[in-house]
């Protein structure tokens, strides 16, 4: 099994270094994938950064290389890197700007590819299928390259994609990995917490993105980790809005707009109960059950004290409603 893992590794590491020299030294990658990435905004020490790349839009172009290389069909199958059909041979990412994802430790472990297309059928992004060392629900897009700022600043910023990661790189905020589109899972956020107990979540400025957000502050919280939250104006996601602001407006924007789970709740409580009583008893109950999953108890009194301040309503009431949801959860 080590070897079949050290196999996959071997032929992801071989498709990253192909897809990177494709975008940068030939024809139809500089015309097509780096200028994409250009349009973008992203530079070439970016690129490198993140060992951007492109996929010839080619049937087998990238399979062929890689089986003259002497890498086997077999791995080239098993990384998904090849759609092995019959006796014939499809590469996945055709005709796509390729991201590479690292591990922890800087191994390639699988790849997102997106379309350059506006083909409605196609998918956006396509992505690695699970394999022996791809396991979508255990990695977080960028955290090689953001560990040591992580470490360093004591924050990480959390975000929907690729991109998002990418464009804050390039506007000087080094702290950021994405959850890739995926429901966010505890050993992700186990992941992050190897280097620090305080997440931001930045998720896009639309219905899913503050779905995903309510979702993600709970399973942080139950990691025993702090959670702030901040938002975007409706329709922006991170990459579109630190693309049209200036580094220095960026940084001001996430200092002044993240605030701690308990307000950014109070403030979703404001807009969204309108004063009705049922959605306000409803919201209260919601924040009580964020509460509840804070597993230190000085730390949950003082979120109890906090929501009850917030909310004008008793500390008492609030203890007895987390006894019931404590109740109810054994
Ligand atoms: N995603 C995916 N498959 C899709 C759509 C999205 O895997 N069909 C993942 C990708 O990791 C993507 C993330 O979900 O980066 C967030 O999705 P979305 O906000 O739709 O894409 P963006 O990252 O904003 O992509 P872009 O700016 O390139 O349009
Ligand atoms: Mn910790
Ligand atoms: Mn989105
Ligand atoms: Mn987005
Ligand atoms: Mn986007």
């Amino acid at each position: 099994k080590a070897n079949e893992r050290e196999s996959l590794y071997l032929v992801s590491e071989y498709a990253k270094t192909y897809f990177h020299d494709v975008l940068q030294n030939t024809e139809e990658g500089k015309a097509i994938g780096l200028s994409y990435f250009k349009e973008r905004g992203f530079t070439d020490e970016t690129i490198k950064k993140f060992d951007l790349g492109y996929s010839p839009d080619s049937w087998d172009a990238f399979t062929n290389q890689a089986l003259a290389n002497g890498y086997s069909l077999e791995y080239l199958d098993k990384s998904g890197l090849t759609i092995v059909k019959d006796d014939k041979k499809f590469d996945r990412f055709k005709g796509r700007v390729m991201f590479p994802i690292h591990s922890f430790s800087g191994r390639v472990l699988g790849f997102g590819g997106r379309i350059l297309t506006s083909d409605k059928k196609a998918a956006k992004y396509l992505n690695s299928p699970e394999s022996d060392i791809y396991h979508k629900s255990k990695i977080l897009y960028g955290i090689y390259q953001a560990k040591q700022a992580i470490s360093k600043l004591q924050n990480c910023y959390l975000v929907e994609g690729y991109t998002d990661v990418i464009q804050f790189n390039q506007s000087g905020i080094e702290n950021v990995v994405a959850s890739s589109g995926t429901a966010l899972t505890p050993d992700q956020i186990r992941l992050i917490n190897r280097l620090t107990d305080n997440v931001t979540v930045l998720y896009d400025g639309d219905a899913a993105g503050l779905r995903a957000s309510i979702r993600g502050i709970d399973l942080i919280l139950e990691q025993g980790m702090n959670v702030r939250v901040c938002t975007f104006p409706e329709g922006e996601d991170p990459d579109s809005f630190a693309k049209k602001t200036s580094n220095e407006e960026l940084k001001h924007y996430l200092e002044t707009n993240s605030t701690d789970f308990i307000q950014f709740k109070a403030k979703l409580l404001m807009e969204e109960s309108q004063n009705d009583p049922i959605k306000k008893a409803n919201l209260i109950n919601d924040m009580i059950v964020s509460i509840s999953k804070i597993p230190n108890a000085i730390k949950r009194e003082v979120y109890v004290q906090e929501c009850a301040k917030i909310m004008d309503v008793s500390e008492q009431v609030i203890y007895n409603s987390l006894a019931q949801i404590v109740a109810v959860d054994i």
